[in-house]
């Protein structure tokens, strides 16, 4: 078995934690349990490029159980749990290609050796598989019956190829399951970045003003749970609706260049590129904090920040100091990455439980189809979504209500009124 790993010796302790994750995996469990079973992914091959975390280790644990043979590369230089790689390939005998900090050149060495599997599915976190498989290894498309994409930037660039006739083979849209983005994009970003500014500062949130640039679901959670902290959120937007929404959920909501000269911390969460630039940067306080907690690293603007700034040194892992001509300090958190998966360990298992089920159960929609999906962006079919829930209630302890039969009556006519 061929792989890439940091250190195997790291194995024992990323079993110990993929063991606990998968306590709180109860969902993704279940479906492990069936596959072990049912075996529906018998015969394909699937290459994953996902964030290399202990929740991701049990999510290739059920693929391999439902018969695939996989292999995994990371989604981002930064993010990987290099012991939880390690678990990975010496208990699992999973071949992982991931290595925490690794640099660019050996970013899509680890992509091309997952994609040397010859897919017949593709897992992504981003689209950097599917945008290699299109750019340079074309020869892979046609054997592929179809992929998944986890997150809300790679949907948009699936979409865009879908738009323009260039995608080569369909995906099912993961991001936009109401499993997924509901809970994972708010509560499992919401927490986890937070955590990422904690552990990279040890600040204390209370008070402080923090600058949350994109209310989609992702900057909603931080900006809640930052305000649950005690700061002050403060909401940058370019979209009437959502700025519209924050207004009313109570936040200031303003350009970034006002905010720029008030915040403390700064989260881009947007998906887009430059949200904090040079005219920003210009005016923000001594000491003020950015991180991005968006998929790429292209939201802060570091060449404007390295091309200001007069020198920089690490403070503490994950912080770095820019000092600027003017005397004043500001400090970039895990080099502009995802801050929550740089500096801390990504969503807590709870909530990747459900986006993970999501994953493992479009797979094994796409694996069994009866006939090829056709080359598009696919919505996860309602009845994955809702079943999705419906295990995650029953995990939980959680009952609800049935309609009685006249209430199922009263919603189905249209003749009652006042
Ligand atoms: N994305 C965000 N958090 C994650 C996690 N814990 N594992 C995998 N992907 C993630």
């Amino acid at each position: 078995m061929q792989f890439d790993i940091a250190d195997s010796s790291l194995a024992p302790q990323g079993k110990l934690r993929i063991e606990w994750a998968e306590q709180q995996m109860p969902v993704l469990r279940q479906i492990r349990e069936r596959f072990e079973g049912d075996r529906p992914l018998e015969g394909q091959r699937l290459a994953a490029c996902l964030h290399v975390t202990t929740e991701t280790a049990n999510l290739m644990r059920t693929l391999k159980a439902g018969g695939a043979q996989v292999a995994l590369c990371a989604s981002n230089p930064l993010s990987t749990q290099d012991d939880a790689a390690a678990s990975l390939v010496e208990d699992f005998e999973i071949p992982v290609f991931a290595i925490c900090g690794e640099d660019r050149d050996t970013y899509y060495r680890h992509l091309n050796a997952a994609l040397d599997i010859e897919p017949t599915v593709t897992m992504d976190d981003g689209a950097d598989l599917v945008s290699t498989i299109h750019q340079e290894r074309t020869e892979l498309a046609d054997g592929i019956l179809g992929g998944t994409e986890e997150t809300t930037t790679g949907v948009i660039r699936l979409r865009s190829m879908a738009a323009t006739g260039e995608l080569l083979y369909p995906i099912i849209a993961v991001n936009d399951a109401m499993t997924k983005h509901l809970f994972d994009n708010r509560f499992g970003t919401g927490q986890s970045t937070i955590d990422g500014i904690m552990r990279a500062t040890n600040i204390l949130l209370a008070g402080k003003n923090v600058v949350v640039c994109g209310f989609g679901m992702c900057g909603r959670g931080v900006a809640m749970r930052a305000r649950g902290m005690g700061a002050r959120a403060m909401i940058c937007e370019v979209e009437a609706l959502p700025a519209l929404e924050a207004a009313m959920e109570g936040y200031q909501v303003l350009p970034v260049a006002e905010a720029a000269k008030i915040g403390d911390i700064f989260v881009t969460v947007t998906g887009n590129t430059s949200v904090i630039r040079a005219e920003h940067i210009a005016a923000m306080k001594d000491g003020a904090i950015m991180c991005n907690a968006g998929h790429f690293d292209v939201e802060i603007d570091l060449e404007d920040l390295h091309s200001v700034a007069q020198g920089s040194r690490q403070v503490r892992p994950s912080l770095e100091e820019f000092r600027m001509s003017d005397g004043r300090r500001l400090y970039l958190l895990g080099e502009g990455r995802l801050v929550n998966l740089a500096a801390a360990e990504g969503h807590p298992a709870s909530v990747m439980d459900m986006s993970f089920a999501n994953q493992a159960l479009c797979s094994e929609f796409v694996a069994t189809s009866p006939s090829k999906l056709r080359r598009d962006v696919h919505a996860v079919p309602d009845h994955i979504d809702r079943q999705i829930a419906e295990l995650k209630l029953a995990a939980l302890g959680i009952e609800i209500d049935e309609l009685t039969d006249e209430q199922e009556e009263y919603l189905a006519s249209w003749r009652q009124g006042t």
